[in-house]
Parts: structure tokens; sequence; C-alpha cells
């Protein structure tokens, strides 16, 4: 149907399919990208913002005829100057991570400060209030919105950080274009004769397919191609541990979860393509599913998964008697904790851009093979290749495969997605093809966080002293094993917190369920074992009579103790003084009267447990006087591209601005997944090391110029832990630990007030995005305490709406304090280490805290939504029975 009206200023005429989507005619019809698709048809994330009229709206939940006659703005339509302006006060107020909802907030900005030049801090975050941002915890984007005005009024705006030593806070790579919506994701690519994908999910947790009829899609024109298990040239079972996921499921096979792929279509359109999937008949037996985790591991119960056993892992620790030492306390408690799933909603969903492009040329001199290029937003773009090629029976070196940095991953990206069947589709109809997951597709398909079940004992001596430790966790895995067996060792190393502890008895089981897949979710364990662990220091703390401060104080690690794995901390035990930090501010909050609650925590860095770690670089001299700096860990939003420009730059003496990062292929830089917290420790020594080589030259009197083409490699290996429960005379769990403090201060209502974080990192790289890590940790962990859940029934979501999963409005946010302890990490470069997940492990107990001292009640359930801190919240009222989702 006819459409006509005025984008950015140019009146537009065009042709548009009936109920087509605002957002989706100016993606794909206009080619303007800076509106997002975040939660399409919701409405409920806010980045496909555009202005109709001049009124914000939500542009995927209105049609493009509800646009007929009017003015339609986005971001390319604001002046260069009011463009730039944008752009310079997110980036100098570092209020972007992975940028993928900044232009619409961007844009929000725009409307707000037209009407209110002078907006209070208030008023920003309820403008905002459409808007989600899942890294950032809004504070600093208020901090750019704040900018931002005071520059419209006049005010001066300071200059970009240029500086790239390490510890300034070096501008972020690429955010102006970031925050101007122009740096493409994967879905904002296009390809000549580019064709698009749709994938059918199984609509069972559990059921054989029986039979599959595909004619019907093949039928609609403008369908290219239909991909069942059957057009599977290579290995269909992939997976990061184990092989148990299929890209496909099977004829005769069961479907494990609600994110099974049945079949995928390509056509020349996405709209088409859906068309198709719905056409495909698919003949389902349904199954009893196994949803109890307890009940998956008894005799007799159905087997999940055929590759595996119901029982995943078992993880245990054991030292000292524990029996003895309870026995022989002052003091013990015991109680059973218990931990919901999570989604981790990054604001992109998936994506894959896949095309045919011909392998390298041969050594032998032959011609050389078909081969596909994978445009990947993946945690591990060199896992994503392996496990493709296997999958499409191609040798490694014909898939070419190139990060394109993501719009946020949390963990949710290490496991393949999308990228397997879009590169079948590629192959099959030998044309680009693009494929896009929705977003409820995106929460049926990636892992979550692991609900955990922990029953903890613990006692401790009359003063306070711990004396032992007993914990039993279980933890749902759903259908794949993803690294679910891995969180659950990693609960089981974490479970008695950053204290000492004389006799320890541990043991941790994952076990496969029908459930959605869990797998990696920032903590990774540590934030599950931190509720429970730390609710047993405050219980144990009244019993003792004194503060959860002077209870921590006397058992808190200190350089030269054992950690619960065995592992003596020798070095960068910075927990101590990230307590005592938080003092004056824990006892001038009592003082005043506040309910107040504090929490410690620790996590590592570097996966650890006997793995051998990775990190490679190569620096490139290029003609135009760039250097390329090449590494194999992912950037979603943390800032790792940056940071790895300032290790180059400090060494060198080189700007910042001279370094060009890229992940890719070029090189055989393959490290595993950009997990554990250990990108910057690892990929950052490799950095160093490289650099160190092109210092050299460059100290004997060489010109940059004089160096193009040079290749400066560094691989650097990490492989002197050990694993988790070795009878060895050295224990080395870990490499590194991240440690802190966190204070939760409610109000007088119980609402949420002020958080204060003392945070050991080693060393504070880049400030500005270190202190930008731990708030959007915060903000996370307190969605984790309050408000956030996945309940499921018979194996599917029962909301897929961004409100009910319960991520925090801006409005949600209290005020943050961040306080950055340096405590010298030897194995890090230039001390450092990493900060990713430990800034919300010990939230959610630290909230509880709070609560407990506020109204009397010890929570033992996350999200603790009967608080009165939760009904303040904005987000995560689920309709229905909540006795029937658990
Ligand atoms: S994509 Fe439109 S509000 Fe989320
Ligand atoms: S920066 Fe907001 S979602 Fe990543």
């Amino acid at each position: 149907m006819p459409l006509n009206f005025t984008l950015n200023g140019t009146p537009r005429d065009l042709d548009v399919a009936p109920g087509e989507s605002l957002l989706d005619t100016l993606r794909e019809r206009c080619g303007v990208t800076s509106p997002k698709d975040g939660c399409q048809p919701q409405g409920q994330c806010g980045c496909c913002l555009v202005l109709v009229d001049g009124q914000p709206k939500t542009s995927c939940a209105v049609s493009a005829e509800s646009a007929k006659g009017k003015a339609v703005v986005t971001l390319e339509g604001l002046s260069e100057e009011e463009r730039a302006l944008t752009a310079r006060a997110f980036t100098a107020a570092a209020g972007l991570q992975c940028g993928y909802c900044i232009p619409g907030i961007a844009l929000r900005a725009k409307h707000l400060l037209d009407r209110n030049p002078s907006p209070s801090r208030d008023e920003i975050a309820k403008a905002i209030d459409g808007h989600l941002c899942r890294c950032t915890g809004y504070v600093k984007i208020v901090d750019a919105i704040e900018l931002l005005a005071r520059a419209r009024r006049g005010e001066p705006m300071p200059e970009p950080v240029t500086d790239a030593h390490v510890g300034a806070s070096f501008q972020r790579y690429g955010a102006e274009k970031l925050t101007l919506g122009d740096r493409p994701y994967v879905a904002d690519m296009t390809r000549e004769g580019m064709l698009h994908g749709a994938l059918l999910l199984s609509p069972h947790a559990r059921a054989r397919l029986v039979a599959i009829d595909v004619s019907k899609a093949l039928a609609l024109p403008g369908v290219r191609a239909v991909a069942t298990a059957a057009d599977v040239p290579g290995e269909r079972w992939y997976g990061l541990l184990y092989n148990d996921w299929p890209g496909f499921v099977a004829v005769g096979e069961e479907a494990r979860c609600v994110g099974d792929v049945v079949a995928a279509v390509a056509a020349d359109d996405a709209r088409t393509a859906r068309e198709a999937r719905a056409l495909i008949d698919v003949t389902w037996e349904k199954l009893p599913a196994v949803l109890d985790p307890s009940r998956s591991i008894e005799p007799g119960a159905p087997r999940v998964n055929p590759q595996h056993e119901n029982l995943l892992s078992r993880s245990k620790i054991r030292r000292g008697d524990v029996d003895v030492a309870l026995a022989a306390s002052a003091h013990v408690v015991s109680g059973t904790w218990q931990t919901q799933r999570i989604e981790h909603l990054f604001l992109e969903p998936e994506c894959a851009l896949a095309e045919p492009r011909p392998g390298p040329a041969r050594e032998d001199g032959g011609p050389r093979r078909p081969g596909i290029a994978l445009y990947t937003q993946g945690q591990g773009i060199f896992e994503d290749r392996r496990q493709v090629a296997r999958f499409l029976g191609i040798p490694e070196e014909d898939l070419y495969v190139e990060l394109v940095p993501n719009g946020g991953a949390f963990g949710g990206k290490e496991d393949m997605s999308v990228q397997s069947q879009t590169a079948l589709l590629a192959m099959m109809t030998g044309r680009p093809v693009k494929l896009a997951l929705s977003r409820e597709e995106s929460v049926r398909m990636h892992p979550k966080r692991h609900p955990i079940t922990m029953r903890y004992d613990v006692g401790c001596d009359s003063e306070g002293r711990l004396t032992a430790v007993r914990a039993r966790m279980i933890g749902d895995s759903g259908a794949y094993a993803s690294v679910g067996g891995k969180v659950l060792e990693r609960a089981a190393g974490h479970a008695c917190g950053p204290y000492r502890v004389p006799a320890v008895d541990i043991e941790a089981v994952a076990a496969y369920t029908n459930n959605p897949p869990c797998g990696a979710m920032r903590g990774f364990g540590a934030n599950q074992a931190a509720f429970a662990m730390e609710g047993c220091m405050d219980l144990l703390a009244k019993k003792v009579g004194v503060d959860a401060y002077v209870m921590r104080e006397r058992n808190v690690l200190d350089q030269g103790d054992v950690f619960s794995t065995g592992q003596v901390l020798d070095k960068s035990v910075g927990i101590r003084k990230t307590l005592e930090a938080i003092k004056p501010a824990y006892y001038a909050a009592k003082a005043a009267g506040k309910a107040v609650g504090l929490a410690c925590g620790l996590k590592n860095s570097g996966i650890g447990n006997g793995v051998a770690e990775w990190g490679k670089c190569r620096l490139v001299v290029e003609a135009d006087g760039t250097v390329s700096l090449y590494n194999g860990y992912t950037e979603m939003g943390q800032g790792l591209l940056t940071i790895l420009s300032q290790f180059a730059s400090d060494v060198t003496g080189l700007e910042g601005s001279v370094f060009r990062p890229k992940v890719d292929s070029t090189f055989a830089l393959g490290c595993g997944q950009t997990t554990g917290s250990r990108a910057t420790m690892f990929s950052g020594r490799a950095v160093k090391s490289a650099a160190e080589k092109l210092k050299v030259d460059l100290d004997a009197g060489a010109r940059l110029s004089d160096l193009v083409g040079r290749v400066y490699a560094a691989d650097e290996v990490t492989n002197d832990t050990t694993e988790l429960g070795a009878d060895v005379p050295r224990v080395k769990t870990h490499t590194a630990f991240g440690y802190a403090t966190q204070l939760c201060i409610l109000d007088a209502a119980g609402r949420v007030e002020r958080f204060v974080a003392a945070h050991d990192v080693g060393r504070a790289v880049n400030p500005a995005l270190c202190t930008g890590q731990i708030e959007g940790s915060i903000h996370m962990g307190l969605g984790y305490a309050l408000s956030e859940e996945l309940p499921c029934v018979d194996g599917m979501p029962v909301s897929f709406k961004l409100r009910d999963i319960g991520v925090l409005r801006a409005r949600d946010m209290p005020e943050v304090e961040v306080i950055l302890i340096e405590e010298h990490e030897p194995e890090g470069p230039f001390g450092a280490k990493g900060v990713g997940e430990i800034g919300l492990v010990p939230t959610a107990a630290a909230v509880a805290g709070a609560l407990e001292a506020f109204d009397g009640v010890r929570r033992m359930t996350l999200p603790m939504k009967d608080s009165p801190a939760a009904r303040a919240m904005s987000v995560g009222r689920l309709k229905g029975d909540r006795g029937l989702f658990r």
C-alpha cells in the first residue's frame, strides 16, 4: 500500500505491506539504522525511538501507515552541530557501553531538552523511563544528558580524553559513532542480493518430532531455501564443552526445550521468511517434560539429552572435618536459599550475516575452495568458527569469521545461536543471508542464569570466627550442557565467599531438565553462592551479637590465607581494604537511623581450574599511519578494545588513536570465550608483550612509516592452575580474584536509597569505564535482588515482556557511589584484573541484609518481591499465580 511522509526533511513515497511497523519501513525500506530493534513489537525498550510530528514514538509499536503525511525525524536528521554535541556529550561522560540503547536515548534527550533546557537528574531519569539500558545502570547516561543540556546552554563541553595512558579515562573506542547509531551492528549490515532468514522453533519443551513437511513453505514466492536436519552436510551436534546441542532437531528425535530449532527459511525479505515458516507442517508427539532438577537425577527419570546422562556434573570440595567443626562451634546457622532463573536481556537480539566467500589461496596452488564469511556477535569468534565449520563440513580455514562488536552479551552469547543455520542457508542459496531473532525467540533460545537451591550449615566460635561451611547445591541447567557444569563448579569454589574457613564440605550438582538451558551469566555461580553465604554471615552475626561489619572484619581473607578451594592467596588480596573503605558510610548510615545491609564478595579472574588460557595479539603497521591491533576476545560493551589500545599506547608512547582494534580470523588468535573476567588480564598481557616488540623498533629510531607491513606477535599462555579438588602439593584454582564490599542503604519507606560499592580492581586502567562496569553491575544486581525473574510453565517462559522480566528503569536506580581500590595484581598487565562480573556478586545479599534491618524479615529466596524495596520498583509485576511459576 502507498505511503507518503517526510523523513528527516525529505518527502518519501513508498509502498509498504499492510500492518508493517514504522521501524521496519525506516530500517528496511529507507536504510535508516539509528533506530534499533530491541523488542519489536513490544514498544518497551526504547531503542527504536523516533519523533513523529515532534512527538516521541517507539516506531516498532506503531504502523508505518500511522506516519502518513507526517514528519518523521531520526538522529540522522538532526543538524550536524546537534549531532556532534550529542556525540561528544555521551563520549565525554562515558555515557555508553555497548551503545545499542543509546541512539534512542539520545533522541529522547533532544526531545526533553527542547522543552526543558535545564532538567534535574530526576526529570532526566523520568524522561528516559521508556528506555532500557542493560549495561550502564543509567548513572552515566544521566550524566551525559546533563552535560548535553549544559552545552546546549552555551557552557563549554569538556574535550574528549585523548590521553591513552593506563590510568587515564581515555574515550571509548568508537563512542561518537555508537552514540549516533552510525556504527553498524550485524542487523544494520546489508549486502547486494542479501536474503533474510527465519527460524522455526519447537513449541514444546519435550516432544518427539514425528514428521516435517516444508513443501508449502518452499512453494511460497520469494522463498529461496528451507533447511532442516536433513540438509546439514557436517556434524549436526555442537556445544562448548559437549556436543549435545543440535543445530536442528531431526525427525525421530526429541525436542528438548522451547528454543530448539526445527527448520530455517531464507527468503527475499524477512516478512516472507516468517510467512513461509508458518507454512511448515510439523507433527509432534508430545511427551511429559522433565522440569525439576532434583527429580531429573533420580533413578528412572526420562533421559533429557541423548548425549549425556541427566546428572551433568558434580563438583566437590572437602577440607578438614566439617562434622567435628560444626559440633564444636559456638553457633551454627542452617537454611536453604533459592535463586531464580534470569534472562540476560542484552538489548541486541542475536543476529548473524553469512555470505559465500572463497577460501584462502592454497599452498599447493590449486583452486581456492568455496567458503563462507560469517559476521558474528558471539563472545568467542574462533569458537563460533570451530563449531560452524564442523556443522558445514568444511575446513576451518575456509570459514572467515569477523566480530561485529555486539549490543551486550553478559555470557548469553557464548553458545551458538543463529550462526550455523545462517551459514548453512548462505551455502545452500549461494547468496548472503542475514538472520535475526525476535526478542521472544532470543529469550527462548539462549542459556540463562541458573536457578540454584542451596542448603547451608555454617558454624563460628563465640567471637564470630568461622569454623566450618557445609553446602549442598543443585542447579537447573536446562536442556543443554552449555557451561552449566562449570557454573556449578564455580558456585562450589565461591561457596565460602571471601572468608577464612578451616573446614569445608561443598557439593554442587548441575542437572539437565527440559527447561530453557542455563549457562554463563555475569557472575557465573558466584552470585548465587554469595546470596546464601552472606545470609549465613548475617544470621551468625546476630547470634554472636555483633554487627554485619564486625562479623566480616573478623573473617575476611588476608594475604597468605587459604581460600575455600585450598589455594593460598599470596598476592593482590584487597577484600579487607574494600571493607574498610565502606566502614565510614556504614556507620554513618546506621547512626542516621537507616536500615543498612553490607555484603562482601569475590570473583575469579580467569577460568582457571586447570584450563590453559591464552592471550594473543598481532600488531600490524598499516600504510595509513595506523596500527591494527588484532586480538581474540570480544568487545561487548565492557570496553575491551579501548583498554587494549591503552596498553599498546602506554608501552609504545604512540597516541591511543593510532591503534585500530580488530577481531577476525586474519590471524589464528583463538582464545576461547570472552568469559570469566579474563580478557583484560590475558589479552592485555599479549598486547603489552607485542607492543614491547614494536617499541624496540621505535626506540631504534624507526618511524611507523618505516615499519609498514611489519607484524608484531605475542601469544601468551597461562597454564598453572589446578583442577578443583585436585590432590596436588600447591593448589592454585585461579590466576587472580577481584574483591568487593557493597553497602545498601534504605530510606524510611524501605526503598533502596543509596548504594556504596568498594572494589579491588588491581589497577583501574580506565577509571571511567571501570566505574561504569560497576554501576551497570549494581543495576543488574538490584534487578536480581528485587524484580527480575523468568518463570516457566511446562518449560515455556510465562512472559516475554521486558517490563515483566523486571530489568530496572532509570527511575528505579538509587544513587551509586563507587570506590576503586588498586591492589596490584602481579599476573595482570600493569597490575590489572577483571572487573566485569564482581560488581553484582554481593549486591543481592546487601539488599537482603538491609531489608532485614528494615522489617526483621530474613529473605532467602530471590527475587525479594515481597519487600517494600521491590514494591517501589516500576517493573517486575507478573500476572498470575506466582506459586504456579516456581
Ligand atoms: S524495539 Fe521498539 S521499543 Fe523496543
Ligand atoms: S549501553 Fe545501554 S544497552 Fe548497552
